[in-house]
């Protein structure tokens, strides 16, 4: 072959593994819904080793290395011999805009000891896919090529995804030397099931690449400033039921509510999250409890409210609902032109709470407003006796609906915060860092939360 014809090889080569890159990237981007630019605060400055071992997963792993980039984080792709066979070090080289490592001895490369210095730095290491091969030598702290040797120096937290066939996964040695891993302390994410690339169906398929990442932002995100604490969310619409076949509701998402659960989670509180009908992601790390009517939530929240350190109503609860329910589907022809409702007034359960708090409970409502934000915020605060009204306005671009942003006003009894424009995972953070400064404040001083009955 000419040079010219080498050329124009290498051009189409190139060519390729762009198109496949760029495919990576977008479907990672629209399964993780990520909004790049909302929400790379998520791993920001954050160093994250990605280790990929020899599998047919291999290929998901640049889904991860794209998506890991998106979200802020400073990504080292480190991989073992057999990897190479699956995927090239170039794709994940462009993905991450750094060599992947792959040879301890490699000399062309600025001097440091090089799986020292990756695992000194590190905030999380993430082994996607991690082969039975690769789990057995770090169960016995074999140390042979640039990913063992890192993992074994690495003293950050450390999540595993395994990926092989079913009878290698469920093979004894193979469930030991996981278990082992377990009790060293790294968090082994549990792999599907499903029909495998060698044709046998059953367990050992590597999780999603959605769950992989949600488990590093869950790690790496935040310091855990919430541990010990319990926090209670509700999020999402509710429905009344009108006939057997019909329902009232409201535009809410969940995705406020969803965003908070996920961010105390981030932080180490154990969250339970109460939510109305939504189809969002269910996130991984909290108890999810779902409900459809205001009658629904106001039983799941009562029922666990007691327990809860912090409680914080994102839900968009129905304030009224049918006065009756009909037992038959109403028909279009049973009243003529016009169909009148009678609707009952539902328990409002932030002011329940309100009335019924437990000793240093922190609450927080929401409160969505078309006009006159903060005065009518500031009157839900006092009626219902909470710690803070986190309000938006459903005129304000960026906030309200659906949207993955927010624009929110902290209204506390001596303050008002306005919040710039963020993604609602942002906003969430923001809420939730109010909260810790005003029970840090409350504890400094000594004081208990004012019980109101
Ligand atoms: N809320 C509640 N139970 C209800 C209605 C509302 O717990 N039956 C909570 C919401 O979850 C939110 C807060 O009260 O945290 C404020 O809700 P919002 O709808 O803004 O205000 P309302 O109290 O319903 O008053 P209005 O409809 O007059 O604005």
């Amino acid at each position: 072959m000419g040079t010219g014809d080498e050329m124009q090889l290498l051009r189409l080569q190139v060519s390729l593994l762009r198109r496949e890159i760029s495919a990576i990237i977008a479907g990672t981007a629209a399964r993780l819904r990520l909004r790049t630019k909302e929400d790379n605060f998520m791993l920001q400055g954050k160093k994250i080793l990605l280790g990929v071992s020899g599998s047919i997963a291999a290929y998901k792993a640049a889904e991860c290395a794209s998506a890991l980039t998106k979200l802020g984080a400073d990504v080292h792709v480190l991989m073992t011999k057999n990897a190479a066979e699956f995927i090239t070090p170039l794709t994940f080289e462009t993905l991450t805009k750094h060599r992947a490592a792959m040879d301890t001895f490699d000399r062309n490369f600025e001097y440091k000891v090089g799986h020292i210095s990756l695992a000194t730095d590190a905030d999380a290491l993430v082994i996607a896919p991690a082969s039975a091969d690769v789990i057995a030598k770090l169960a016995n702290g074999i140390a042979d090529d640039m990913l063992t040797t890192t993992a074994l120096a690495c003293i950050c937290p450390k999540i595993l995804a395994p990926a092989m066939n079913s009878h290698m996964f469920e093979n004894p040695v193979t469930q030991a030397n996981l278990e082992r891993l377990r009790d060293f302390g790294w968090e082994i994410l549990e792999p599907e099931s499903g029909l495998l690339a060698c044709g046998v169906s059953g367990k050992g398929r590597m999780p999603a690449p959605e769950r992989i990442v949600e488990a590093v932002v869950h790690t790496a995100h935040h310091s855990k400033d919430m541990k010990g604490l319990r926090v209670l969310v509700t999020a999402g619409p509710t429905q009344e039921d009108l006939d057997p076949v019909r329902y009232l509701t409201n535009h809410s998402t969940g995705r406020m509510g969803y965003a908070l659960a996920e961010m105390a989670a981030c932080r180490g509180a154990e969250v339970i999250l109460i939510s109305g009908a939504t189809d969002l992601p269910r996130p991984q790390y909290v108890q999810i409890v779902d409900i459809r009517s205001a009658d629904d939530m106001f039983n799941a929240v009562t029922s666990v409210s007691t327990s809860q350190d912090i409680i914080i109503k994102a839900a968009a609860v129905a304030d009224f609902r049918p006065a009756t329910v009909a037992d038959n589907k109403i028909k279009k022809d049973s009243e003529g032109p016009y169909l009148s409702l009678r609707m009952e007034k539902t328990d409002d359960i932030l002011l329940w709470l309100g009335l019924h708090r437990s000793l240093n409970q922190t609450i927080c409502g929401f409160s969505m407003e078309t006009e006159n934000l903060v005065q009518n915020s500031r009157a839900k605060l006092q009626k219902k006796h909470v710690d803070m009204i986190a309000a938006n306005s459903l005129r304000t671009e960026g906030a309200g609906f659906g949207t993955s942003t927010n624009v929110l006003t902290l209204i506390t009894r001596d303050r008002e915060i306005e919040l710039p424009k963020m993604s609602k995972k942002e906003a969430a953070d923001r809420v939730l860092d109010e909260i810790l400064a005003m029970r840090k404040a409350r504890e400094e001083k000594g004081e208990e939360t004012e019980r109101v009955y």
